[in-house]
């Protein structure tokens, strides 16, 4: 089993995070409950910057995980937050974070959004449509504001992952298509604009990607496409976005790169095709989620039901499943799991982990490899800081768990756990109903 950041097994066989025993965290906080590792979130934000640079940008993507105490470590970190809604930047506001150094993204931003961005002052919106660039231009010119831009573009890649999570392609809900001169009317019109300052490109090809290539294509489509509309118009591209996607190990036989290469590459592509084009070198920016947040993430659960079907199946009934991961059912998604309170013990049983949804696609991982699992053991899937708690819900009335975030022995609670007020809070009782 791959143990991540500060993941040990302790003296009494147990799995510790941050100092502290998960089978403490289960006992004071409950199952399930996701469980954040400070110093590992820490070490991936300062390991992007480092990588890439001074000059260049990491913005982090805040949908793979995002609460207010997660702004202020990556406030803390002086790294720039990807914001796709209304929601994210108001919590990125109430967590005090640097408007500046906000970028706002998202394919259908309503006039409320693009005001609320505006008056914060954030720093870019990333603008996804000909549509949203009239509507910003309009906002803009009425409150007074110059709008500092990006256009997404579709670089017409398609990148090996989820057809779920693949986005640089032509047929895409997101972005202006380069191929269809979509792109070129875009920028025309941006740069007509008195009310917006078009600093750069975007693209995102996708998500969970292992391959370098297709990001380095990505930037050389970008650049080269740059230094078209530059022999044009004379419109230099000041900052190149080139989206989030670098993939994190899940399951084996996931490969993913190491942070640094993946710098390395892009960093060299973007360099190369910009000389070759005869282009300023621009700033490079990137928007990681899940390689930053997903690694740093654990959720525990108790095993209830262990229901073994001779010759067919072993069933492990979790206290959670697909409405605080919903991934598995999503996307097909692979985990691992251990079970934390016998991590010495041999792995000697192959299960599979359902969740407690009704459901039957409400399947966490099949055929783990376990210690044969027993009421009241504590799983533990790592891996599971991206895309986990932002994706999950409250189906079958399950209230959502907390989040913890671990750090040299310290446990504290920054979501707290949903309850059954919680659940009925927004119901509302139509007076022909009252009894
Ligand atoms: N930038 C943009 C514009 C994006 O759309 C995304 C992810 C990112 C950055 C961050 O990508 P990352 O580094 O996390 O791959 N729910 C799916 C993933 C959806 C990704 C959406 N956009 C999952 O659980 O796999």
């Amino acid at each position: 089993m791959y143990l991540r950041g500060t993941a040990r097994v302790n003296e009494a066989g147990h799995l510790e995070i941050g100092g502290v025993s998960t089978t403490t965290l289960a006992r004071e906080f409950g199952t399930p409950l996701y469980v954040v590792d400070e110093a590992l979130f820490r070490d991936n934000c300062r390991r992007y910057r480092k990588a890439f640079g001074s000059g260049n940008r990491v913005v982090y993507a805040g949908k793979a995980l995002l609460c207010t105490a997660v702004c202020r470590l990556v406030d803390e970190e002086g790294l720039y937050l990807d914001v796709v809604s209304g929601g994210e930047l108001y919590t990125a506001l109430h967590a005090g974070f640097p408007p500046a150094r906000i970028y706002f993204h998202g394919n259908n931003k309503s006039a409320e959004e693009i005001l609320q961005g505006l008056e914060a002052g954030v720093g870019r919106f990333v603008v996804d449509s000909i549509q949203e660039l009239g509507l910003l231009d309009r906002l803009a010119g009425e409150t007074g504001v110059e709008a500092e831009i990006l256009l997404r573009l579709t670089p017409g890649i398609e990148a090996h992952t989820h057809e779920y999570i693949r986005t640089g392609q032509i047929d895409s809900k997101f972005g202006l298509a380069i191929e269809t001169g979509q792109a070129q009317a875009a920028i025309r019109q941006a740069l007509a604009s008195p009310h917006l300052r078009l600093v750069g490109l975007h693209c995102h090809i996708g998500s969970q990607i292992f391959e370098l290539a297709p990001f380095c294509d990505a930037a050389r489509v970008l650049v080269n496409f740059a230094a078209g509309i530059r022999a044009d118009s004379g419109w230099t591209l000041e900052e190149l976005n080139l989206g989030g996607g670098l993939g994190i190990y899940y399951a084996s036989g996931d490969n993913p790169p190491a942070i640094e290469e993946y710098a390395a590459a892009l960093v060299e592509a973007v360099e190369e095709a910009a000389a070759a084009a005869g282009l300023p070198l621009p700033r490079i920016v990137v928007e990681p989620g899940r390689s930053i947040a997903g690694p740093a993430g654990t959720t525990l659960y108790t095993v209830g039901v262990v229901k073994e079907i001779p010759g067919v199946r072993i069933y492990v009934a979790v206290d959670g499943g697909m409405n605080d991961n919903p991934r598995p059912a999503l996307y097909q998604a692979r985990y691992e799991a251990v079970i934390a309170n016998r991590m010495n013990e041999e792995a000697r049983a192959t299960v599979t982990i359902a969740g407690k949804c009704c459901e039957s696609g409400d399947i966490l991982i099949y055929n783990a490899r376990l210690p044969y699992p027993e009421p009241g053991d504590i799983i533990a899937v790592p891996a599971t800081g991206a895309y986990s708690y932002t994706m999950s819900m409250n189906y079958n009335r399950l209230p959502r768990p907390a989040v913890v975030l671990v750090r040299d022995g310290q446990a504290e609670e920054v979501v707290a756990r949903e309850d059954y007020q919680d659940l009925v809070r927004n119901d509302r009782m139509p007076k022909r109903l009252w009894k």
